[in-house]
């Protein structure tokens, strides 16, 4: 745990000291649970928005894209349930004066569970060595399936108990579980309320007239009132998809874990609409397309699972998570939700409008049911950054710290460093610069050995350096060094482009899917 906990801080201390992230409004002692994104960090989160866009709007004939306003009618709250039902089970513990989401707090007794599990496997492998079976070991030692099944029992009557409404039991779980107030150490809690998560705020100049707004908590909504009209302008035919990248809002309670739970953050939405009846054959498919989104940035097979979910979202009739290794244990990245026909009839009836789709092969009407697939930017974000930070170990005895973001992603894509600042190789560095600039993000660097240089670029993310010496001006060649292998190879400067090209095209990455 420990071990978790200083991974982790290193991460939000290399996210700052590298220009990735800042707390926003540091210098009035900072906002919590806002961040801003820094000079390195908007290139990553743009990069990551582009993987995501190309995968789903431009590879797919059927899915269109949307960029649909934070600010809508506030009848739209009322009829997606966010108004009644959008609330999260709080907790106050009565000596420390501290809140905390209830089931956040059991989900956390859970995680510790987890990592016992992990201890168990760890030792088990270090006696077994190459004769470890991970998957025979975990489905038949009696310590980790004992683990495993208290698990089980506590997230599914939790389930039950917030599905039921029945914070008392929520409350007894946590009592039954003797979990306590980090803060005070004690036990001493208050009974569990709903608090809902919308922002308000008002629209208009006079207190009279003005109207109460809501900023929106997901981008969905956008999507779903717009769908006749898309449907209709864009001729689109039964399976389609809109998506949408955007900003959401929520009032979120325990606000931790950095960027992980904001108040305010990006998400990346696709809802694809479908005849009634398939929605279950959509679902399992865009459930194996995104693992397989996922899986294509390589940042291992180990680090992801699926969460099928027991209590099911006042919309959904199947849903699940899939679930990153993040620094302080699995947790939700993306939902993939079957939200039947919920959103669009509750439109239908709070707005009086019809919102049907008329089938030519079928010769008949109805409100299409929707698969959303869901995705946090911001958690993208911290999957790729904290997966990406390693420290190494060289064969010289000394360490190196590399952030081996994938190359498709990384916000720099090659720096060029001259090995000295005079003899007109400053001048070559900036010719090349003028050349590959068109189609990357290039950066210049000449101040330090070039040692230190490659080692600044390492940390930074950037995967490939390129040096120029006193042979470039002979024979117009160059020293390319890779960041993941630290390998190095002359080659000639004509080459740089293809050889770029070659590991961070999208279309390369893209084709793994
Ligand atoms: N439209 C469905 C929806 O909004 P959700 O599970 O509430 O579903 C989808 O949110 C995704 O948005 C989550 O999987 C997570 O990645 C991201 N997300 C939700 N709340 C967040 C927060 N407070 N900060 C950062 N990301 C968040």
């Amino acid at each position: 745990m420990a071990n978790q906990e200083d991974k982790f801080k290193k991460v939000i201390s290399h996210a700052k000291e590298y220009g990735y992230i800042f707390q926003s409004s540091e210098i009035y002692d900072g906002l919590s649970a806002v961040y801003d994104y820094a000079q390195n960090g908007v290139e990553l989160k743009n990069n990551i928005k582009q993987y995501w866009w190309k995968a789903m709007v431009q590879l797919h004939e059927n899915i269109v894209g949307l960029d649909s306003a934070i600010f809508m009618h506030p009848t739209t709250w009322k009829a997606s349930g966010h108004v009644d039902a959008f609330n999260d089970p709080l907790i106050d513990n009565k000596d420390s004066k501290k809140r905390y989401r209830a089931d956040v707090l059991i989900e956390d007794y859970c995680t510790k569970i987890e990592s016992k599990i992990e201890k168990e496997v760890n030792k088990a492998a270090k006696r077994f060595g190459d004769a470890f079976n991970k998957q025979e070991f975990i489905s038949t030692n009696p310590r980790v399936l004992g683990y495993q099944e208290k698990i089980n029992t506590i997230l599914s009557r939790m389930g039950q108990s917030l599905e039921k409404e029945d914070l008392v039991d929520v409350k007894n779980l946590i009592e039954e579980l003797d979990i306590v107030c980090p803060v005070s150490g004690t036990k001493n809690w208050t009974e569990v309320k709903q608090f809902n998560l919308m922002f308000g705020t008002k629209l208009g100049a006079s207190a009279d007239s003005a109207m109460d707004l809501y900023l929106r908590p997901e981008t969905a909504q956008g999507i779903f009132v717009n769908f006749l009209n898309v449907q209709k302008t864009g001729r689109m035919k039964i399976p389609f998809g809109i998506a949408q990248i955007g900003k959401a809002f929520r009032n979120e309670i325990v606000a931790r874990q950095f960027i992980f739970r904001q108040r305010e953050f990006e998400q990346m939405e696709m809802q694809f609409f479908v005849r009634p009846g398939t929605q279950k054959e959509w679902y399992n498919s865009w459930k194996e397309n995104r693992i397989k989104w996922h899986l294509s940035l390589g940042l291992g097979e180990e680090n992801y699972r699926f969460h099928n979910h027991d209590k099911l979202a006042h919309y959904a009739d199947a849903a699940a998570d899939i679930e990153f290794k993040f620094p302080f244990g699995f947790k939700e990245l993306e939902g993939i939700h079957s939200r039947t026909d919920f959103d669009l009839s509750s439109h239908e009836k709070h707005s009086g409008k019809k919102l049907q789709y008329f089938d030519h092969e079928l010769n008949e009407s109805y409100v299409p049911y929707v698969v959303e697939t869901s995705i946090g930017l911001d958690r993208m974000f911290l999957a790729v950054f904290s997966n990406s930070l390693v420290e190494e170990e060289l064969e010289n005895g000394s360490t190196r710290t590399v952030l081996k973001i994938p190359a498709v992603l990384a916000p720099t894509k090659a720096a060029v460093l001259p090995l000295v600042k005079k003899d007109g190789l400053p001048d070559i560095a900036k010719e090349i610069i003028n050349d590959l600039k068109w189609d990357h993000k290039i950066t210049y660097d000449e101040k330090d050995a070039v040692g230190r240089r490659y080692r600044r670029q390492d940390a930074n993310g950037t995967p490939f350096c390129i040096t120029i010496d006193h042979q470039t001006i002979e024979d117009k060649t160059v020293t390319i060094r890779h960041r993941d292998t630290m390998e190095q190879k002359r080659v000639a400067i004509s080459d740089l482009k293809s050889i770029i090209d070659a590991e961070v095209s999208m279309k390369t990455w893209l084709q793994k899917i």
